[in-house]
């Protein structure tokens, strides 16, 4: 716990989100997808109105992109793009069941006045594994954005980039294993990173918040802060106390029937950055 509870400040965000209407598992890419197991997609729509709601009554602004039919995974609009200093870098996903989604994105940056819309050369899924903080990008690698991509995204989007990687198919996805609370400050679950990668991270985060084993399968990791109200799923009881602690606000939302593809609140947005 801090000595002090630090002041926290929330600054407005501008987000993109894609409604779940096709959302359903059929494929299995991750483990906590299993296409034998039934999906309620009315379910799945109600979550994410309700995400959709929220942030927009804590005064964010959210733009939407159309669904495509026959891309259940959409929905996890992070995985889309990197978008820093008004430069969007469009995914390349690594399995073919979500290739098509990079051209529905490109073409979204193009119509929405992005004058540099980048297409990654490499595997690179987004904010899955990008994640800003500071002036800099935290990189997932291991299981889902290559090494190669890292070089690239710093290059493209011009900013430093510290490669992180990721050891536990659970957390396949740097968002699913830490998350940026602040400009200088985040939470992660430190078994998910490799003994480099732990270090790396205690080194430029010694105060952050560590997450257990619980809080990381429940996705408490997939959270969304704007510097001080932080989204995080409901089962995520114990992280919410920690953030408290913290002096945060927690907000927890319930995403339960789009966990079944492997996603929960963050997932589901992605931030445009200025
Ligand atoms: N089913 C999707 C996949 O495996 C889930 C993506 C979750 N997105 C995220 N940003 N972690 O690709």
């Amino acid at each position: 716990m801090p000595r002090q509870t630090p002041e926290r400040t929330a600054t407005l965000r501008r987000y993109l989100m894609c409604r779940p209407t096709h959302f359903t598992v059929d494929y299995a890419i991750n483990p906590w997808m299993d296409p034998t197991q039934p999906t309620d997609t009315a379910l799945a729509l109600r979550q994410w109105e309700r995400l959709h709601r929220t942030y927009r009554g804590l005064g964010h602004t959210v733009e939407l992109i159309e669904p495509v039919p026959g891309l259940p995974d959409m929905v996890y609009a992070a995985n889309g793009a990197t978008v820093l200093g008004g430069r969007a870098l469009v995914a390349s996903f690594r399995y073919p069941e979500r290739a098509p989604e990079s051209d529905a994105y490109q073409a979204w940056f193009r119509a929405h006045g992005y004058r540099e819309v980048h297409r990654a050369a490499h595997v690179n899924e987004g904010e899955g594994d990008h994640l800003v903080v500071g002036g800099r990008v935290l990189a997932g690698t291991g299981f889902r954005t290559s090494r190669a991509a890292h070089a690239e995204t710093a290059r493209l989007l011009g900013a430093p980039v510290v490669t992180l990687t990721l050891v536990d198919p659970r957390f396949y996805h740097l968002d699913t294993a830490l998350a940026v609370l602040a400009d200088d400050h985040v939470m992660y679950h430190p078994e998910a990173f490799d003994a480099d990668s732990r270090r790396v991270l205690r080194t430029l985060f010694p105060d952050a918040i560590l997450a257990d084993r619980a809080d990381a399968e429940v996705f408490g990791l997939n959270a969304v802060s704007d510097g001080r109200r932080v989204l995080l799923p409901e089962s995520a009881k114990h992280l919410a106390g920690r953030l408290a602690e913290h002096g945060y606000e927690p907000v927890p939302v319930d995403v339960s029937e789009l966990l079944k593809g492997g996603g929960g609140a963050k997932c589901c947005t992605l931030e445009l950055r200025p």
